[in-house]
């Protein structure tokens, strides 16, 4: 069932996901985290590390497997996905090294990294709590719309919007940004215990009226979200600005 929640801010949308996080490591100290990159979750992360500076959240014990990574690039380039997350998270609170997961693009064959990475998600019994965030164009992690979506972990050729949208963690250089990547599919995602949607700003408003209202379509691979039993999407209040006249919409909070 889809659940939303509108907050007023980025601001509280940060602090109410890092509690979300603290919290569910309190129940569950060994929780499998799925994590996102972009602009989205940047404040999340840094609010991680405030909790983790006062003593309030601990994951030594946690494990994560990132949604999805450039490929053609080791994971020690400036512009990786894995660089984006030891400078964002993992730098500011303890976790163990060998407890993160990562797609590695540069691994020789890539189909056999994918099954790896799948095989890695079940040997630890799945992921609890997946956060995700959604493109301008409705993709999730690089599931990019098509005329069908890959289900497991696969090699994808990137979107010129979304090889544009990454610009910045290659220098402003669109020439630099990697053509392809390596992405978990949309069942991979679809199998995580509960999934956690963030969305701020009104760029995001017309892919999340779609996917609350639209039908189920690969031209919006996020709209898949419908079919998962427990996910909630957080959203400002502009992401959420087209979604008042049609839904029934808890009043923001800060
Ligand atoms: P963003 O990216 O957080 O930078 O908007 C989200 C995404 O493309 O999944």
């Amino acid at each position: 069932m889809l659940r939303i929640t509108v907050l007023a801010d980025e601001r509280a949308l940060a602090r109410q996901e890092a509690t979300r996080v603290a919290d569910a490591l309190k129940t569950k100290p060994d929780l499998v985290l799925g994590l996102p990159t972009g602009r989205t979750p940047v404040r999340l992360y840094h609010e991680l590390g405030t909790l983790h500076s006062r003593g309030q959240v601990d994951f030594s014990r946690a494990m994560t497997f990132n949604l999805d990574e450039f490929f053609g690039i080791p994971p020690s380039h400036q512009g990786s996905y894995r660089t984006f997350m030891e400078q964002h998270l993992f730098s500011r609170v303890n976790m163990a090294p060998d407890r993160v997961h990562f797609l590695n693009g540069a691994a020789p064959d890539a189909e056999a990294e994918c099954r790896r990475y799948e095989a890695a998600i079940t040997a630890v019994g799945g992921i609890d709590l997946q956060l995700v965030g959604i493109g301008t164009n409705g993709h999730i992690g690089f599931n990019e719309p098509a005329r069908e979506l890959a289900g497991r972990t696969h090699r994808v050729t990137l979107k010129a919007s979304t090889r544009r949208s990454n610009v910045a963690l290659f220098g402003g250089e669109l020439e630099r940004v990697p053509i392809e990547a390596l992405s978990m599919g949309m069942a991979t995602i679809l199998h995580a215990r509960q999934v956690v949607l963030l969305a701020t700003g009104k760029s995001k408003a017309r892919c999340i009226e779609r996917l609350v209202n639209g039908p189920l379509t690969p031209k919006l691979p996020a709209s898949f979200l419908q079919l998962h039993r427990d996910v909630e999407l957080v959203l400002d209040t502009a992401a959420a600005a087209l979604l008042q006249d049609s839904q029934q919409l808890p009043a923001a909070r800060s």
